[in-house]
């Protein structure tokens, strides 16, 4: 049931509360039939708004019963307000008053996951962005930011653990096997921090003594089954906590930190003040059950999650659209986070990835948006790869333009400044301004100006005067309502390298000093730099370490890059030049005959690199990924998915041929003995393990098979026995293929994680995900509809990994992907907006697919009673 038409917001709306609230005083009685919420606003109107007789509303949505209505201690009548359903007036209040609002919810039926809802046979919440106006009527948006104060009633039995925001002030019995639990939040927060969980759960129990030497508990909740699953995360909020304190100064405020994990939630994690909480599958770990990936992608979300405490609660956001405020911000902790504990490098290598695969594509289809946008009409379909991933390389640029002793002063000043205030990323730049002393004026375009900058770099060498020149011109494309683009300031970093692989300093004119490495600024449409005293002709090291979020067109010829990828110092740009070399071989055979031969240079590149033990392994590991069909869509014109995929076949299957020797030699060098370490080393090295295992596979090796098979068996820990998995899958060994995945269920068919990884294995597979075999997935007794991690492994693996079969010809993967967001739409809009976006870039492909896309995405935008989230979607995709 909808309650309103879909309705576009602008920022240029924006206007502040009318009225603020000053203290929640919140009542839930907790019941199998249903739940019962007492809520008591204090309340006053705002002196800053610009209306003084405002009649007072507040936001509803999908309430099943308002009980009753009290202004001061008197019951309203049903003339003296007005319930709108996603909207309670009431049209004369005085200047300050205490408002009493009696709700009753069905928790049980919430398959939407927004607001409060049971998972797994807990109560749990989800209020960000708009939930909780499920729970309650209330002023729902950022900038109201009130104290809260909550008491939960439950059965005592069944949910012996009863958690809300702050720290626990009060507890006791009430009659009939009940209890309750007060909790007291001395921070004044926007709703969608607001957090409540009920349950019967065990608690993990740790300690952290801040930098002024105050005692935090630290607290994790968990079902009885996964208390062996805590450690790592335990440990990396420790790690965290200190990291926060030591790069940016924030030390945590309340006396009680808590984590909770939930089976059934629609996104990752959940920051609630001093109540975060998680998804299972991205929180629960054990080396048996879990994988590097895995391991490492906890780390760095109980890092998010934990630094939000400042940026995102402490100073929050001043409406939705500064969204990237904190998300933006926050992601780009947590990956400076997770480079110092892990392989900086690596990092880098895995951002740039996600950047120029994911978020490149975002910006330039019919989803484009800047960091700010300007409007929305769903804003969970807002928690975009552009307000995340951009937004953390456009807080990236600022520190490397600043450099970080400025950028410390610039965030020291943002948290002083704006601590317990919501505000915009505006003034997050200015904090910034006003540290350095720097005009960061052009510099705010990255938040304005959607699409990505393309570069475009020609060079010349003038012997005579020992003068190299790099131009750059820069300009940036049209996105949906925006055109005409200015340009926009761009670290670019670079280095040059001579003939003997060893750098060259950068004199630019006028200057004599012996840097070999440089950012400069581009600011203009167009620069030429001179580099003098230049004795050759350089190689130059372009965009280092991803300097920013650009396309760059320079004509590199194989040899440059072979060069480059052999003796670049920066790892980053070696791991690039590896990458467009693979990509300019692969393109080349796109459209060529097929007994074109693979360039035999790419093959000794890549045995240089399978055969060098000195190298890092973890970055070799990261450099025998080839590009994947995703990238390569995304750099051709109009996309022949089949074609490509079929070169970059070729190209894995005489690799695997060619060094099939060098392959079982690298295997077998990296084989680790003695326990499981989650070191970089130990994981670079079962990393390329993994790969090797899985190129000798991809060529049917029977080596490779025995391998794979005794790896399957032996393994102490699920990165070694699933990479395993994955190559056999992967494989033409059809018999292996079922027995392992057969061993493999009947092994882990109890831990919902492993399952998870399962059914993904298999999805994302080509030769083991048919779309009959999809299928037969969502039949299995493991899958369940209300689990949006069993719908992402089936469903989104199959539509955002399994290229080849999803894009089958006849248009059945599109058709199957239509069929099943109609059917998730009405259980879970946001889960089902988030699967479309595979079918979004229809225009990008070639004519035999696009029109079947099209025809899909207009099934479901004539299925009956769309959600706003899915409508949104799907008419912007299908507009223009
Ligand atoms: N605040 C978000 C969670 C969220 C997103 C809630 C959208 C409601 C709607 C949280 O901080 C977050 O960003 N989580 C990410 C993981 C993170 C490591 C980038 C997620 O859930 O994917
Ligand atoms: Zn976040």
């Amino acid at each position: 049931m909808r309650t309103s038409q879909p309705r576009t917001i602008y920022l240029s709306e924006y206007r502040p509360p009318a009225f603020l609230v000053d203290h929640v005083d919140l009542r839930f009685e907790l019941f199998e039939e249903g739940s019962r919420v007492h809520s008591t606003l204090t309340m006053r109107r705002n002196p800053e708004s610009t209306d003084s007789q405002a009649a007072l509303e507040l936001d509803g949505d999908r309430l099943t019963f308002l009980e009753r209505v009290d202004l001061d201690g008197r019951q309203l009548t049903g003339s003296e307000f007005e319930d709108q359903g996603d909207r309670l007036v009431i049209a004369d209040v005085p200047e300050q008053f205490q408002l009493t609002l009696v709700t009753w919810l069905e928790p049980q039926k919430n398959t939407r996951l927004e607001g409060l809802y049971k998972s797994s046979g807990m109560f749990c919440t989800q209020c960000e962005a708009e939930g909780f106006r499920c729970i309650t009527y209330f002023p729902d948006r950022p900038d109201v930011m009130a104290r809260f104060r909550t008491r939960v009633e439950a059965d005592r039995a069944a949910y012996p653990v009863l958690l809300s925001n702050g720290n626990d002030v009060d507890r006791g019995e009430i009659e009939g096997g009940r209890h309750f639990v007060t909790w007291e939040d001395p921070f004044p927060k926007p709703s969608y921090l607001f957090a409540l969980v009920a349950g019967d759960l065990v608690e993990k129990k740790d300690s952290f003594t801040t930098m002024s030497g105050r005692d935090i508990d630290l607290r994790m909740y968990v079902e009885p089954r996964n208390s062996n699953k805590c450690d790592h995360a335990m440990a990396s909020l420790k790690r965290a906590m200190r990291w926060d304190e030591e790069m940016y100064g924030r030390e945590y405020d309340l006396d009680i930190f808590m984590i909770v994990a939930v089976d059934d939630f629609n996104m990752g994690a959940m920051e609630n003040k001093g109540l975060n909480i998680f998804n299972s599958s991205c929180v629960l770990a054990s080396s048996d059950t879990a994988t590097d990936a895995a391991f490492e992608r906890i780390e760095s979300i109980v890092a998010h999650e934990y630094f939000h405490n400042w940026s995102g609660n402490r100073v929050t956001c001043r409406d939705w659209f500064q969204l990237s405020l904190k998300e933006g911000f926050t992601v780009f902790r947590d990956s400076q986070y997770s480079a110092d504990v892990g392989s900086a490098t690596v990092k880098r290598i895995e951002d740039a990835t996600l950047m120029r695969t994911a978020q490149f594509a975002e910006d330039s289809g019919p989803m484009a948006h800047p960091v700010r946008p300007d409007s929305y009409m769903e804003i969970s379909n807002f928690y975009t790869l552009t307000i995340y991933e951009k937004g953390s390389e456009v807080v990236r640029m600022i520190r490397t333009l600043l450099g970080p002793d400025l950028f410390r002063k610039g965030s020291d000043l943002y948290f002083d400044r704006h601590d317990g205030q919501a505000v915009t990323t505006d003034d997050f730049v200015r904090a910034m301004e006003d540290a350095s002393g720097r005009d960061l004026g052009q510099f705010r375009r990255w938040y304005e100006q959607a699409g990505t900058p393309q570069l475009t770099i020609r060079d010349e060498y003038d012997a005579g005067d020992q003068v190299y020149r790099l131009t750059i011109r820069q300009s940036v494309p049209d996105t949906p309502g925006q055109t005409n683009k200015k340009p926009q300031h761009i670290p670019f970093g670079v280095g040059l390298l001579g003939s003997d692989g060893r750098s060259i300093p950068l004199r630019l004119s006028g200057d004599d000093s012996n840097v070999t490495e440089r950012v400069l600024e581009l600011t203009g449409e167009s620069h030429t730099f001179e580099f003098q005293g230049v004795t050759e002709q350089p190689v130059p090291s372009l965009l280092r370490g991803f300097s920013a979020p650009v396309k760059v067109d320079y004509p590199w010829s194989r040899e440059q890059l072979l060069f480059l990828m052999n003796h670049d110092p920066d790892g980053f740009n070696r791991w690039d030049a590896c990458q467009r070399l693979a990509i300019d071989v692969i393109t080349s055979l796109v459209d060529a005959p097929a007994e074109t031969p693979v360039d035999p240079r790419l093959l000794t590149a890549y045995r240089i690199l399978v055969s060098d033990p000195e190298q890092d392994q973890a970055l070799v590991a990261k450099m025998l990924h080839l590009p994947s069909e995703a990238y390569l869509i995304e750099l051709s014109g109009e996309a022949d998915v089949q074609a490509i995929s079929r070169a970059r076949e070729r190209v894995l299957g005489e690799l695997a041929l060619t060094l099939r020797d060098d392959l079982v030699a690298c295997y077998n060098r990296n084989q680790q003995s003695g326990p499981y370490e989650l070191t970089p080393d130990a994981i670079g090295n079962r990393a390329l393990c993994n790969t090797a295992l899985a190129w000798l596979l991809q060529a049917n090796d029977e080596e490779g098979r025995l391998l794979a098979r005794k790896q399957f068996a032996e393994a102490d820990n699920m990165t070694e026995q699933s990479g395993a998995l994955r190559a056999l899958v992967n494989s033409g060994f059809e018999q292996d293929r079922e027995q392992v995945l057969g061993e493999f269920y009947q092994q882990w068919h109890e831990d919902p994680q492993v399952v998870e990884q399962w059914f993904s294995i298999q999805a994302s597979s080509p030769k083991a995900g048919e779309l009959p075999k999809i299928r037969s997935l969502l039949e299995h007794e493991a899958f369940q509809w209300k689990n949006p991690n069993k719908v992402r492994a089936v469903i989104g693996a199959f539509a955002g990994q399994n290229l080849v079969r999803f894009h089958a010809e006849d248009g059945s993967g599109y058709r199957f992907l239509a069929e099943q967001i109609c059917r998730l739409d009405d259980s879970n809009p946001q889960i089902a907006a988030r699967l479309v976006s595979p079918l979004t870039r229809w225009r990008k492909f070639a004519p035999a697919y696009r029109g079947s896309m099209k025809a899909a995405l207009e099934t479901i935008r004539d299925k009956k009673d769309l959600s706003r989230d899915v409508h949104e979607v799907v008419h912007k995709s299908l507009a223009g």
